[in-house]
């Protein structure tokens, strides 16, 4: 099958400033998000992955320094002005950020604030703005709309602040919506109802493609079409979703997988290394159980085996 490529991240660095050192948060990240696909973007905790996402939107803090390129709509959005950034972010890619609760102005009111990037970045006129607002409150379950339009932040439950969010996010019919970690203090039997909001989405926005930030493996493999995964910094397999789940290549896949619940939680030894100064050779052969003399020395290199992107000595 002959796939479209919306964005592409071609070689991306990020390293951040911290004064008396610096962190790699991420270190050569090449990949592709599809038209129309849900890809997965998943990883420990400190791996980079929010600082990827952000990365793409160029949401970083002034000390991050971003080496690389991010094609999207035939510009490099690295290189793109703070002004196209901000019509890129109102109109063409959303971001859900990891923490809803403190992502919605607490001082104005919920309608308002779903409503302003379509008065920004759309040719809707007040009437049409007004009815679209009500129909996402509705669409995205926040009863009853009307009401709930006229309310505050604070008057919301964490749950309806990040639809809320979202609402705004898919507000002026986005290519791509960047969810970092939407399950994110979530209970496990509301996660079913995260999932299926999602799936309602796409039936929505039909050609809309979302990357999921997400350490949540269930919830990533009920919703993803592929799974990119990230290691201290890097992206070691890019997979469909269905062989990462039935066999996954790279071992610290086969290590994420085994920690499941499901499949007998088994802890993958060791620590995440320091990004700050992480293992020569491969980052992953301190805790990898087919470590080989190579893997402590030398890089390994990208294969496609299968259609299946990995970065490991194994299938080099
Ligand atoms: N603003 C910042 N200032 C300093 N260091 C940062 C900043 N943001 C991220 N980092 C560092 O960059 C690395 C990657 O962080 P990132 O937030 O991308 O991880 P993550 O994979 O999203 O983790 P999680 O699953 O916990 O959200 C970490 O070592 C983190 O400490
Ligand atoms: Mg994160």
């Amino acid at each position: 099958m002959e796939f479209k490529s919306l964005l592409t991240i071609k070689n991306l660095h990020v390293s951040i400033d911290l004064g008396h050192t610096v962190v790699k948060a991420v270190d050569g990240a090449n990949i592709d998000i599809r038209e129309n696909e849900i890809l997965g973007l998943i990883g420990e905790s400190g791996s980079g992955k929010s600082v990827l996402g952000l990365a793409i939107l160029k949401l970083l803090p002034p000390n991050a320094t971003v080496d690389g390129e991010v094609w999207f709509d035939g510009a490099n959005l690295v290189e793109s002005s703070e002004e196209e950034m901000r019509r890129i972010r109102g109109k063409e890619i959303a971001w859900i950020p990891q923490d809803p609760a403190t992502s919605l102005n607490p001082v104005l009111k919920v309608g308002f604030q779903i409503s302003e990037p379509m008065v920004l970045h759309t040719t809707l006129d007040k009437e049409q703005v007004r009815q679209k607002t009500i129909s996402l409150l509705d669409f995205f379950d926040i009863q009853p709309p009307e009401r709930r339009a006229e309310e505050y932040p604070y008057q919301y439950s964490g749950g309806m602040r990040q639809r809320a969010l979202i609402a705004m996010g898919t507000s002026t019919n986005p290519k791509l919506l960047i969810a970092d970690e939407p399950t994110k203090g979530v209970d496990t039997p509301r996660k079913a109802q995260v999932a299926a909001m999602f799936r309602r989405i796409k039936r929505e926005n039909p050609g809309l493609s979302i990357l999921l930030i997400t350490h949540d493996l269930r919830f990533a493999q009920a919703l993803c079409d592929r799974i990119a995964v990230m290691y201290c910094a890097q992206i070691i397999e890019v997979t469909p979703a269905q062989t990462f789940f039935e066999a996954p290549l790279h071992p610290y896949s086969e290590a994420l997988l085994e920690a499941l619940p499901s499949r007998g939680l088994k802890q993958i030894p060791g620590d995440m290394p320091s990004m700050i100064t992480p293992p020569g050779g491969c980052r992953f052969h301190p805790r990898c159980r087919y470590a080989r003399p190579e893997c402590r020395h030398y890089e390994p290199p990208f294969s496609v085996i299968d259609g299946t992107l990995v970065r490991c000595w194994r299938y080099a």
